[in-house]
């Protein structure tokens, strides 16, 4: 039966007993970044402490330790996501992983007028560098109409496609409206017209079974830090014969076979080709620690005390007067809303100052106003080592919120 009492043990961020108020630091800003778990952090410190050394560049036993490391580290990802090993390529972050995608592959694939669909409830970083792509190259970027509710539907995507569509980057669960896109109908679709599929992970990898080969995925990018591990490492996903012609972004050390005076160079072959310069090899430590300890948890578990969480908390919440939420039927943890009448910026400072961490405003989805006409809105988002007793915390913060501030707006 799965505790989330017992894992909280495990997170120094808990066990130091951050004081706010009459109770610990309530973290539910979790699709932001998560707090790391002891293994983790004890991972990292072992590679700082016995284990400084550069990777695949040297002919001593440390090095050779390291290597073999990042290698496992590597085949422990592609097993969590059922990919190959070569297909996994150590990025800086979902941000570098999309951008990898973007500037490395569809920008040497893409022509004039090819169309790229996106959603407006798409992170920055799955909407910038398609704009980008679009001012260099004159392809563009066309939005997949989403249900009223704020869903991407396999319907509204075959109405957008055209014939001169050639990618859909879309999120797998989305960073506000957190609802959870069934991967596997677009891709079959997608691929049905030779279209390619990019998958932003980084809101659903943490937290739900990600098989990219079940589901037809040919580019999947998601981050470490919203999965245990720390910030400054993320994984790149893309199917061998298309990283094969993906460019790097990077040229330097660890990447190239041989270049010579006459400006000729050969590559390695993926993924190092992908990986110029040196990694980060703590976090890649670290990054393997999160892992076993998500699968030493089981990420059924997680997703089922996940959902159960969910459901408490929104029954919740629906109680509190004048509240609006803007997700209820989403299936992650993830719950988007708002006070009537009170700026998100202000309820969450409020929050705050009753030593409750959530995020207000925009989330870095700036399309997204377009869809629920709200330019802010603030963020609760779940991870499994929250309880029902800071749930009730953050509820009753919310009710005393609403009288604080009628009394202040009055
Ligand atoms: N992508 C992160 C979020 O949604 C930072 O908060």
């Amino acid at each position: 039966m799965f505790d989330p009492y017992k894992v909280r043990q495990d997170f120094p961020m808990f066990r130091n007993k951050i004081q706010m108020q009459d109770h610990d630091l309530v973290f539910l800003d979790n699709a932001s970044t998560t707090f790391k778990p002891q293994c983790v952090i004890d991972a990292m410190n072992y590679y700082n402490e016995f284990e400084t050394t550069n990777s695949a560049r040297g002919d001593y036993d440390t090095m050779y330790h390291v290597d073999q490391k990042i290698h496992k580290t590597r085949q422990l990802i592609a097993d969590f996501i059922n990919a190959d090993v070569d297909e996994i390529v150590f990025t800086s972050g979902a941000t570098a992983s999309l951008n990898l995608v973007a500037f490395g592959y569809f920008a040497n694939h893409l022509k004039k007028d090819d169309e790229i669909l996106i959603t407006v409830a798409e992170h920055a970083s799955n909407t910038l560098p398609w704009y980008k792509l679009q001012e260099i190259i004159g392809c563009k970027v066309k939005f997949i109409p989403l249900t009223e509710e704020g869903r991407l539907t396999v319907e509204n995507v075959e109405k957008t496609i055209t014939k001169n569509t050639k990618v859909i980057s879309v999120a797998n669960v989305t960073n506000v409206l957190g609802f959870y896109t069934d991967m596997k109908p677009i891709c079959d679709l997608a691929h049905k017209y030779g279209i390619l599929v990019v998958c932003d992970g980084a809101q659903s990898v943490p937290h739900v079974k990600t098989d990219v080969k079940r589901l037809g995925l040919d580019f999947l990018g998601f981050s470490g830090h919203k999965m245990l591990g720390p910030t400054g490492i993320g994984v790149l996903f893309g199917r061998k014969e298309l990283l094969k012609e993906t460019q790097p972004i990077f040229y330097g050390g660890g990447m190239n076979e041989v270049f010579e005076m006459n400006g000729s160079y050969v590559l390695h072959d993926v993924p190092a080709k992908l990986e110029g310069g040196t990694k980060n090899i703590q976090a890649i430590y670290g990054l393997g620690a999160a892992i076993e300890y998500i699968n030493n948890l089981g990420l059924e578990n997680i997703s089922k005390y996940e959902k159960e969480l969910r459901a408490y908390t929104l029954e919740k919440m629906k109680k509190v007067k004048d509240i609006i939420i803007y997700n209820e039927n989403a299936e992650s943890g993830i719950i988007a809303f708002n006070m009537k009448g009170v700026f998100a910026q202000d309820l969450a400072t409020l929050l705050n100052s009753k030593g409750i961490a959530c995020r207000s405003g925009n989330h870095c989805a700036k399309n997204l106003k377009n869809q629920i006409h709200e330019i802010a809105t603030v963020r609760c988002s779940l991870y499994f080592y929250n309880t029902k007793e800071e749930i009730d915390i953050f509820v009753d913060a919310l009710k005393e919120g609403g009288n604080f501030l009628d009394a202040y707006f009055a």
